[in-house]
Order: structure tokens, then C-alpha cells, then sequence
């Protein structure tokens, strides 16, 4: 039995994936020091073609997805992401466009528009244009996000603004939220830092301190209640100090899968960070079957590979263990309680760090590049913090 969607019924079950993010490609024109990106991107001549991206998406249909996430790199340099947006609505899927805003004109966004874009996702990196353009490494980014959020309401998209909030931006947050409601945003992601991939090589640059940290919470529960009914927040907090992790993911393999450029499947976007794991492609495998069978999704999916304390913690369906990329990335071993864990035995540590770096002065950033020197990141990545 087929649904209105295309899913097949008998596949569609408590199992199924909400939401699916593909990283159309890892080309960007900027170089954010945060970027969720892999440190080794992939190149642009192993990317899915247009037809490899469409098969994705009509298998995600029929596994019941029923969002797209269509992201980067910046999705906008494919040529083919009309076809890819079209399909996506004749599928039945609803697409986001995730966008830092700086390469779409109004005739393509109403190109994309016509073929049923559901929805745009704009990243900013501040409202201080010197420094956005400093975080980003790239000139004037400002003034066209600017535009393109005005283009997106007069098309009457939804538009949900993107903030990173870090050490460098974070004293602006109050004027974040203005902005974001002067353009005409429905939601607002004020999105702490997570510090893995390109944030964990950046994190003493980033982190802010946990006085600054209470205080963004503040501003944004003030802001929640003063602006009911005009703009929606999603808050994603620094766990470093908090006492319980976030549920990354909603927990590894439940409800959301990643594509990366070249067509490797992912149960989040930072999964390669962590040795080891063997990811399935989309050209070798149905996506159904990795879903339901690869060992990469297999490793953490629900509460059987924790160890004490997690394992035997009230909490273990609720956040789920925290982070497995975090926890790799702080302790060198997946398996260990995510550190932003009060019951972790590194919680402590990972706390006196965070307020150690956050007290001393930036470092320089190191900037998100396509050719740099990986190995040398990579080495700084697979560090434990302790060692
Ligand atoms: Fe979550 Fe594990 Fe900490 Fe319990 S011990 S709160 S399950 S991370
Ligand atoms: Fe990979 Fe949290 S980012 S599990």
C-alpha cells in the first residue's frame, strides 16, 4: 500500500526517520571557524549527480521521511538544486533550504520558489557587518542576507534565522533578536557552539564564558515571552556547562539520517569525527537497509552499548547518552558518558577547561578551508583535552 507521499505503509513505523539533512556539497564561499563540516571535505567531482540526489529522495520518501534538510556547504552552488527542490515536492517532502545567503539572486529564489520550496533557513554570523565579515572570512556577507531574507518575505516563505552564538558574537545577542524580527523571521535558533569537527580545533576562540553562557539563556526566555506570537525560539545550549547533555539528535539512529556530498550515510553530521565507524553509501546500499542495518547506526542506536553510569541512569531514554562525538572528541572513546554529564568523571575537568580558555584572550581562528592542512587539524581533533 502506497500513501500520499509515496511511503509504503508496511515500511513506515516507529522507526522511520523525521527528518533527513543533506549536504548537497561541501563547496562554501564562506569559511566559518564553526563549520559542522568535516575537516577533510569532499571535492566537488565526487558529489552525487542530480539523478544519484533525486533517487535519495524518493527513497526517503517512501521510508516516511517527511523533511528535507537541503544544506552544505552552501546548497545553492549546485546548479541542479531547482530539480532537486522540484522532485523533493513531488515526493511529498517538505524542504528547508539551509543557506548563509550570499549567492542567490531574486530570480533563482523565486525559481526555487515556483518549484515548491517550502521553506528558507538563513545562517548569519552577527549583525556587526565588520564582524560578521571577519568570522566568515568573506567581505559584505551582511547586506545580502539582508536582501535575501527581504526577497524570502515577499515571496511569503517561512524564514527561520540561524545564528551561531559564540564568545565573539554573543554580547550582541540582544541585537540578534531585534534583527531577526525587523526581517521578518518566524523562529530564531540562537544555536550555542558545539564543539567538534572545525569548533573543537576553534573551541578556545569560541567559548564563551559560563556567565555569558546564563546570561544568552536569560536574554532568550525574556525574549521568548515578549515576542509570543510574532517569533518562535529554538535554543540550543552550551552544554559544556550545563549539568545534563542534550539529546544530540533526539538519540543516535532514531530520528534523523545525514548524506554527505559524495552519498555516505550518517546517523549525524559529525559521525566521521569518530574512528572507526563504517559508513554506507547511498550508491552501494538502499537507504532503507542502511537505515535499519548498517553497523554505523547499529553502534549507539538505543541504550544497549551504554556502560555505567549511563546504563543504569533514569535519564538514559531521555537524553539518550549525550553526544558520541562529543564524548570521542573530549575523552578519545565514543562509548564514554558524554563529559557535558554531571555523572561523567570528566565533567568536572571538561568544565575547568571550558572556564580556562573562556578567561584567557581569542586565539586567531582557524578558518574552515577546503585545501588546508587536515592532517595538522586532524592531529589537534583526536587530542583527549586530558592528555
Ligand atoms: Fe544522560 Fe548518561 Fe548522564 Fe544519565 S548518566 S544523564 S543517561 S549522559
Ligand atoms: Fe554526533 Fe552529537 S554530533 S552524536
Amino acid at each position: 500500500m502506497t500513501e500520499a507521499n509515496g511511503a509504503n505503509s508496511e515500511v513506515i513505523c516507529a522507526t522511520a526517520p523525521e527528518g533527513v539533512l543533506a549536504e548537497l556539497t561541501h563547496r562554501c564561499p564562506l569559511q566559518c571557524p564553526y563549520c559542522s563540516n568535516p575537516l577533510d571535505m569532499d571535492r566537488a567531482a565526487n558529489e552525487l549527480n542530480t539523478e544519484e540526489w533525486i533517487d535519495v529522495f524518493r527513497q526517503a520518501a517512501e521510508l516516511g521521511v517527511l523533511q528535507v534538510h537541503l544544506s552544505g556547504g552552501e546548497p545553492t552552488v549546485r546548479r541542479d538544486l531547482e530539480e532537486i527542490v522540484g522532485k523533493c515536492a513531488e515526493f511529498g517532502l517538505y524542504s528547508n533550504l539551509i543557506t548563509a545567503g550570499v549567492t542567490l539572486t531574486r530570480e533563482r529564489l523565486e525559481g526555487l520558489a515556483a518549484v515548491g520550496l517550502d521553506h528558507v533557513q538563513l545562517s548569519i554570523q552577527d549583525v556587526d557587518a565588520a564582524n560578521a565579515d571577519r568570522i566568515s572570512s568573506y567581505k559584505r556577507g551582511l547586506e545580502k542576507k539582508i536582501q535575501l531574507a527581504k526577497w524570502v518575505r515577499e515571496l511569503d516563505m517561512p524564514l527561520t534565522i540561524n545564528a551561531p552564538i559564540h564568545r565573539q558574537n554573543i554580547d550582541n545577542l540582544e541585537k540578534i533578536i531585534d534583527f531577526s524580527v525587523a526581517l521578518g523571521a518566524s523562529r530564531l535558533e540562537v544555536a550555542h557552539v558545539q564543539y567538534y569537527g572545525w569548533a573543537f580545533v576553534n573551541r578556545a576562540a569560541l567559548i564563551p564564558t559560563h556567565q555569558q553562557a546564563l546570561w544568552s539563556v536569560d536574554v532568550v526566555e525574556r525574549a521568548k515571552e515578549r515576542l509570543k506570537g510574532i517569533m518562535t525560539f529554538d535554543l540550543v545550549v552550551p552544554d559544556y556547562y550545563a549539568k545534563t547533555p542534550k539529546p544530540c539528535m533526539g538519540g543516535w539512529g532514531r530520528r534523523f539520517l545525514n548524506v554527505t556530498p559524495t552519498g555516505k550515510v550518517l546517523p549525524c553530521h559529525a559521525a566521521e569525527t569518530i574512528p572507526g565507524l563504517q559508513f554506507d553509501n547511498v550508491r552501494e546500499r538502499p537507504l532503507l537497509d542502511i537505515w535499519l542495518n548498517s553497523s554505523a547506526f547499529e553502534a549507539f542506536r538505543g541504550t544497549d552499548w551504554m556502560a555505567e553510569p549511563c546504563r543504569s541512569c533514569e535519564l538514559r531514554e531521555v537524553d539518550w547518552g549525550g553526544c558520541r562525538c562529543q564524548a570521542f572528541a573530549f575523552t578519545g572513546d565514543a562509548r564514554n558518558t558524554d563529559p557535558a554529564c554531571g555523572k561523567s568523571s570528566l565533567h568536572k575537568e571538561l568544565v575547568a577547561l571550558a572556564n580556562e580558555e573562556a578567561g584567557k584572550p581569542a586565539p586567531p581562528f582557524v578558518y574552515r578551508r577546503i585545501r588546508s592542512d587536515v592532517a595538522e587539524r586532524k592531529s589537534a581533533q583526536e587530542s583527549p583535552a586530558e592528555t
